[in-house]
């Protein structure tokens, strides 16, 4: 999108020269313009406001391109693919537990499998921040964030059940731009980008077409507290009445998958965090499904969430 403020189009030609010319950090002169620059370097360029003097002569807000949506989703899904590996190498061994609480357990295996994300994520683009159960890294005022969920499923890891995935996300600016979930056991990897096709193994997929509650299949999860699996409870008996099976798989990031390429219909969890679902959102989105979350606490890491294909009558279990 361009804005112009009434200004002559040369302005514009100075700052398009600056958008293509690649390298430009913080302002630059050209002729009688200043080019003041958000967001560095200009590779990643969004925002550029061109002055006259003292007079903002034009705003340029650059969209993310395609094929650079494309390449965030390329690194992400290597990554994803070699924790994948890591996990699968590590399926079925002797593990070393970090520690254990009421409903969870912690693996060194998470923040192995997170370090080797963050390396290869920050690696290929160092100026973005990283935000992952097992802690945080890069520039945290970086308007680029990837969302990490490194082991999701970690019980049935350790417990020797096959199914947990690795899920990773790229956020612009709050956005949510690109999404991949690999389940490493079925070589199983969803990919998206925001307004791209969604993928399973590069087959498009879409979510289920069923809109009666009796015939769907209705996943749930139950969190890390006593107080969501109490304030869980009642609503777990309401849905199990009213669809025809109701499942509790483990793993929310495959929940999501799930529902974006139609083998379940809706997803329900009182307490959830943001890694555990940002690129199954933008999957279930990109599908046909929709997606209600509402904040649970106050720094707004936890939410409730109701996902599902769209067409199921599941207004009672949005808040
Ligand atoms: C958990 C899983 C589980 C869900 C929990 C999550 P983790 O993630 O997604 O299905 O019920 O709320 O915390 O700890 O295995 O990454
Ligand atoms: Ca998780
Ligand atoms: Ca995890």
């Amino acid at each position: 999108m361009v804005t112009n403020g009434g200004r002559r189009p040369e302005h514009f030609r100075a700052a398009v020269f600056c958008l293509g010319g690649g390298g430009v950090w913080g302002g630059e002169e050209v002729g009688r313009c200043r080019l003041k620059f958000f967001a560095l370097p200009c590779s990643q360029l969004r925002r550029c406001v061109v002055t006259v003097g003292r007079r903002v002569a034009g705003v340029i807000m650059s969209e993310i391109p395609t094929n650079e949506l494309n390449i965030f989703l390329d690194v992400a899904r290597s990554a994803a693919c070699e924790a994948g590996e890591l996990l699968r190498r590590n399926f079925g061994n002797e593990l070393e537990v970090d520690s254990k609480h009421a409903y969870d357990i912690k693996l060194a295996l998470d923040r192995e499998s997170q370090a080797l994300i963050t390396k290869r994520l920050l690696g290929a683009f160092p100026d973005h921040a990283l935000l992952g159960e097992e802690g945080v890294d890069g520039p945290a005022d970086s308007p680029f964030q990837w969302i990490v969920d490194p082991i999701d499923g970690t019980v049935n890891f350790f417990y020797g059940i096959p199914h947990f995935c690795v899920s990773i996300a790229l956020r612009h600016q709050g956005e949510t731009l690109v999404g991949v979930i690999y389940d490493p056991n079925l070589d199983e990897m969803f990919a998206v980008t925001k307004g791209g096709s969604p993928t399973l193994n590069g087959r498009q997929i879409r979510v289920s077409e069923r809109c009666e509650l009796a015939d769907s299949i209705v996943t749930v999860g139950f969190a890390k507290s006593k107080e969501s699996i109490d304030q869980y409870f009642e609503r777990f008996k309401q849905i199990s009445y009213q669809v025809r099976k109701t499942r509790m798989m483990g793993s929310a990031a495959l929940a999501l998958a799930y529902i974006a390429c139609g083998r379940l219909d809706a997803y329900i969890e009182e307490q959830i965090s943001t890694w555990d679902i940002a690129a199954g959102v933008l999957l279930v989105e990109v599908a046909g499904g929709v997606s209600r979350t509402v904040p649970r606490d106050e720094r707004g890491e936890k939410f409730s969430i109701c996902s599902s294909n769209g067409k199921l009558p599941l207004e009672q279990y949005y808040h």
